[in-house]
C-alpha cells in the first residue's frame, strides 16, 4: 500500500487520544476515513475538530456486533471500498481483585477483547476484498503484569494472543495484521486530562505516524508484534 491517498479506513474510539492521532495522520496521507465513539456528539465533534471533507463519524459501540457490522456498511457504502481497520477503541479499570466489581470485570473484557473480535468480524469478508491492513492497539499490559491490573493485563494479554492468531488465519488471504503494544501515552484514557507533565509520554501523532510507516511498508515485510514505549522516563512521577 505504498500509496495511501484515496484508501479508506475505519477506526473505533476515534473521538480522542489514540485513535483520533491515528485519523489525523491518515487524513494527512489523503486516506479516507471513518471514526467511531459511543456517543454521535462526541464522534461529530471530533469529524468537526478534524476539519476535513474525508472524515465520517459514526456511533457505535463495539461491545455489539452488529452495531460494528452497521458501522463498516455506512464506512463502505459511503467511501466505496474499506483497506485498513484500525481496532482501538478502549477502557481501563483498575484496582484489585478483592475490589474489582463484575461490572468493571465485563466492560474491560468486552471493550477491550470481545469489542476487538466484534470490530473483525464485522470487516473480515470486506478486508478479504481489498487484501487490507487490520492493526490492533493493545497495550504493554499485554505482556507485562502489574498489581492492580487484573481486568485490564487479562483484556490486553488475550488481545494479544487473540491478533497474532489472527495474523496467521488472515495472511493466506493477504491481509496484514499488526498489534501495536504501546507504553504510556498521552491521551484522555482512564479519565486522564492530558497536559504540560505529559510531554514525555508517546504522543498519539507518533502512533499515527507509525501506523502509516506500517502501511507503507514493502508488502513482503510484516510487523506483526510491536512493542513501543517512551525513550526517556521522568525521575519523578
Ligand atoms: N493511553 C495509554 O497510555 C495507552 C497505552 C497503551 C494502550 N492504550 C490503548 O489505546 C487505546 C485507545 O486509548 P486512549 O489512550 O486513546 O484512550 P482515550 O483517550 O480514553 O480514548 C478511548 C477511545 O475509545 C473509545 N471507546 C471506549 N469504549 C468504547 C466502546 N465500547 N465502543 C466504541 N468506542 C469506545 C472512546 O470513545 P467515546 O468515549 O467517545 O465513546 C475513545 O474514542 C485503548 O485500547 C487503550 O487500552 C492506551
Amino acid at each position: 500500500m505504498t500509496n495511501l491517498k484515496g484508501k479508506v479506513a475505519y477506526i473505533t474510539g476515534g473521538s480522542k487520544g489514540i485513535g483520533f492521532g491515528i485519523a489525523q495522520s491518515l487524513l494527512h496521507e489523503g486516506m479516507k476515513v471513518a471514526i467511531t465513539s459511543r456517543s454521535a456528539t462526541a464522534a461529530t465533534s471530533a469529524a468537526e475538530k478534524l476539519g476535513n471533507k474525508n472524515i465520517l463519524a459514526l456511533e457505535s459501540n463495539v461491545q455489539s456486533l452488529s452495531s460494528e457490522i452497521n458501522a463498516i456498511q455506512k464506512t463502505e457504502s459511503a467511501f466505496g471500498r474499506l483497506d485498513v481497520v484500525i481496532a482501538n477503541a478502549g477502557v481501563g479499570h483498575f484496582g484489585p481483585i478483592d475490589n474489582l466489581t463484575e461490572a468493571a470485570w465485563k466492560e474491560t473484557i468486552d471493550t477491550n477483547l470481545t469489542g476487538v473480535f466484534n470490530t473483525v468480524k464485522a470487516s473480515v469478508e470486506v478486508l478479504k476484498k481489498s487484501q487490507g491492513y487490520l492493526i490492533t492497539i493493545a497495550s504493554l499490559a499485554g505482556t507485562n503484569f502489574f498489581e492492580n491490573g487484573a481486568a485490564y493485563n487479562a483484556s490486553k494479554f488475550g488481545l494479544v494472543g487473540f491478533t497474532q492468531a489472527v495474523m496467521l488465519d488472515l495472511r493466506k488471504y493477504n491481509i496484514k495484521v499488526t498489534t501495536i503494544m504501546p507504553g504510556s501515552v498521552s491521551s484522555s484514557f482512564n479519565s486522564h486530562v492530558a497536559g504540560t507533565n505529559d510531554t514525555w509520554k508517546i504522543q498519539p501523532e507518533d502512533l499515527g505516524q507509525m501506523v502509516v510507516d506500517l502501511l507503507k511498508i514493502n508488502p513482503r515485510t510484516l510487523p506483526s508484534k510491536i512493542e513501543v514505549r517512551p525513550s526517556v522516563v521522568p525521575a519523578k512521577r
